[in-house]
């Protein structure tokens, strides 16, 4: 991943703000990079840009060898389905299904997924997040926790080989939290899953390979090791 000059303004009528300003980013394969900056300072406007969920951006940014900018918004669409994961700040779960609906529901808009492989992949991580036992559930049922573990495998159905997340730790207890930093280091080892986090949290930030600041839209030039 790479973006070059990247700039993201918000029209706000009357005020514009700059959520990203001239940002040059280079994520290798195989990374494993946390983002941190102050509530504003453009950390989910960037992973909805790198993600390929924000098109109205200025500058270049290039995803898996490709500029995003070239793409149709039927490739795009393709491409994240195929290789990216995304956990949203607020999860975006569907209310009407079960949990393992929602696990599952990236598969469905491909016609050569597998229903019955998608659902067995799907009972796998629900284990792994230690959610095996609320597969039958709807979001409203779950803690607030909960409803992240679910969107985290509903993340990770499709086997990403980018996996985008905002806070994916934010409402967890310490334990539970714990358990998904762990998930993450070895997926990120074992599957060199490439994965960019923002995060508020110490603990999710020591896991990365990497840390990147950003500060009113821009990307602190001093990085930082972890
Ligand atoms: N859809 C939008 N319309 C107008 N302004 C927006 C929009 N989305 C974000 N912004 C503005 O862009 C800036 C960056 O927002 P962003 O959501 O990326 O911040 P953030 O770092 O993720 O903050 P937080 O830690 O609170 O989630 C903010 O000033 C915000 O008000
Ligand atoms: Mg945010």
């Amino acid at each position: 991943m790479r973006t070059r000059a990247l700039t993201r303004v918000h029209d706000g009528g009357r005020d514009t703000r700059r959520a990203l300003a001239d940002v040059d980013l280079v994520v290798e394969e195989g990374e494993f990079v946390c983002v941190l900056g102050p509530s504003g300072s453009g950390k989910s406007t960037l992973l909805a840009v790198i993600g390929g969920l924000d098109r109205g951006y200025e500058g270049q940014v290039e995803l898996f060898g490709e500029d995003l900018g070239r793409m149709s918004d039927a490739a795009l669409a393709r491409l994240r389905g195929e290789r990216i994961g995304f956990v949203f700040q607020h999860f975006h779960l569907l209310h009407h299904l079960t949990v393992i609906e929602n696990v599952t529901t990236p598969a469905l808009f491909d016609p050569r997924a597998d229903e019955e492989a998608s659902r067995s992949r799907a009972t796998k991580l629900l284990e792994r997040l230690g959610l095996a036992d609320r597969a039958f559930d709807t979001p409203a049922e779950l803690s607030g926790g909960q409803r992240q573990r679910v969107a985290i495998a509903r993340a990770l159905l499709r086997e990403p080989r980018l996996l985008l997340c905002d806070e994916p730790t934010g409402n967890l207890d310490a334990e539970t939290g714990a358990r998904i930093i762990e998930l993450f280091e070895e997926l990120h080892r074992e599957e060199r899953l490439t994965i960019v986090a923002v995060t508020h949290e110490e603990r999710l930030a020591r896991a990365a390979t990497r840390i990147l600041r950003l500060h009113e839209g821009r990307v602190d030039t001093k990085e930082h090791a972890p």
